[in-house]
């Protein structure tokens, strides 16, 4: 167990936007218990003077940490976003502060694929418009154009955490699965690895989307993509709104080339539930339209608050940063008994580390290990040595032109 040179009560926590309580009970467990937890966002004057003395800050999407904001920081030291995303965050700014910043990427994972799955039967059933059909008093008791998933094909694009995950609960419904990714990924189960998008489309007979947003994927299937695949597919996208070109999805909608499809985004979605959702798509019966809820599950948020928790305890008791989004990632060991930690994060300047060695050499230290991962602008070292007393050392290191940040621990 690392003690903190600053102690745990002193570590000001503040936790906004009604993250999990989970997330509060974690730091407690821990020890910390200057929290400070606020349903709301403050607004920007309320939120400089809450984080003024503030060492840790967690938020979900709506806060916006913006670089007025971290320059008025002093003391904080780490940011955890409570969400997938990290865009509210100005990261450029943060780590040139020395701030890491943590997020939850995979937490949804698996909500997400189950949304995918359900959405597959669904459609393969011709449920959606068979629901719709009896919402307006009409009854539709027919087996026409319904089947089982059981030995149909799902090709998956982009066999990422989502992808692979939905490959192994498809297959496990007897559906055989083909994939194509950019990157050369393991097959899982009996999927099958396709060499082009082309020879996947014309394969499938639901292709589902689990790619990023990037230029490549920009439109990614549009209408020649949508004519590849066989007549009477069936298309679902819970990946990014603009993958998908709309236009002309629906136009092969309209001439049944493509039979049905399952969209959870799209390339403009109402900003909050007050705003209305405009969409040509909505008069199509066998489109199941979904607010962007594919990884929105209570499951998802237990597991956000427990990771991102425990990201921002272990890089404030140990300084361990790994998948930290915009900072050099390094994976500490323990503190061993009666050693001191002394963390230096500077400018990545050349000669730096050269300044660093000799302050303790100076001291007659004896490093026990030592850790150096830099990324871009950004340098962290570790050192571990053989000694408690170090407020000196500490302060020549401060000292040294370029340092970000200098913080200590000592192992128990
Ligand atoms: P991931 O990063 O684990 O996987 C993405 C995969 O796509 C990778 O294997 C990558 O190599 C591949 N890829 C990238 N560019 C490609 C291209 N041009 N062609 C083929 N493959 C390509 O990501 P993850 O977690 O599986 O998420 C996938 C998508 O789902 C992302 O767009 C993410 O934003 C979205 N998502 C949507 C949610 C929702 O609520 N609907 C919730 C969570 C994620």
């Amino acid at each position: 167990m690392s003690k903190l040179s600053l102690s745990k009560e002193k570590i000001k926590v503040v936790l906004l936007e009604g993250v999990h309580p989970l997330a509060e009970e974690a730091f407690r467990k821990d020890g910390y218990n200057n929290i400070h937890y606020f349903k709301g966002t403050p607004d920007s004057v309320a939120l400089k003077e809450l984080l003024s003395d503030a060492h840790i800050l967690g938020i979900r999407s709506r806060t916006h940490v913006n670089q007025d904001i971290i320059k008025s920081c002093k003391k904080l030291m780490a940011i955890g976003t409570f969400c997938i995303g990290t865009n509210q965050v100005n990261l450029t700014e943060a780590r040139n502060h020395g701030i890491p910043v943590f997020n939850a990427p995979f937490s949804n994972t698996r909500s997400v694929a189950e949304l995918v799955l359900a959405e597959i039967i669904f459609l393969m059933r011709g449920i959606p418009q068979k629901n719709a059909a009896a919402h307006r008093g009409q009854w539709i008791k027919s087996a026409d154009g319904s089947f089982e998933i059981r030995g149909k094909k799902l090709g998956i694009v982009g066999f990422g955490h989502i992808g692979s995950q939905l490959s192994v609960i498809a297959e496990s419904l007897g559906m055989k699965v083909y994939f194509y990714d950019i990157e050369n990924k393991l097959p899982m189960g009996n999927a099958k690895h396709m060499e082009t998008l082309n020879e996947l489309l014309a394969k499938v007979d639901v292709l589902s989307l689990h790619v990023p947003s990037t230029p490549q994927t920009k439109n990614m299937i549009g209408k020649a993509q949508l004519q590849q695949m066989k007549p009477g597919s069936l298309l679902i996208n819970a990946a990014r709104g603009d993958v998908v070109n709309i236009e002309d999805l629906i136009e092969q909608l309209d001439n049944e080339h493509i039979k049905g499809a399952a969209l959870d985004v799209f390339p403009e979605e109402p900003s909050s539930n007050k705003d209305p959702f405009i969409s040509e798509l909505i008069k199509f019966d066998q489109v199941i339209i979904t607010p962007h809820i594919g990884g929105s599950t209570l499951e998802a948020q237990v597991n956000i608050a427990k990771e991102v928790s425990q990201k921002l305890i272990k890089y404030s008791n140990n300084g361990s940063t790994s998948s930290a989004v915009n900072f050099p990632q390094v994976s500490l060991p323990e503190i061993g008994e009666k050693q001191t930690r002394v963390m230096h994060i500077h400018q990545n300047k050349p000669g730096m580390l050269e300044k660093v060695n000799h302050v303790f050499s100076k001291h007659g230290m004896n490093i026990t290990a030592l850790h150096l991962q830099t990324e871009g602008e950004i340098g962290y070292v570790i050192m571990d040595v053989d000694c408690t007393e170090v407020d000196e050392l500490k302060n020549e290191l401060k000292s040294i032109d370029g340092t970000l940040r200098v913080r200590v621990l000592h192992g128990g």
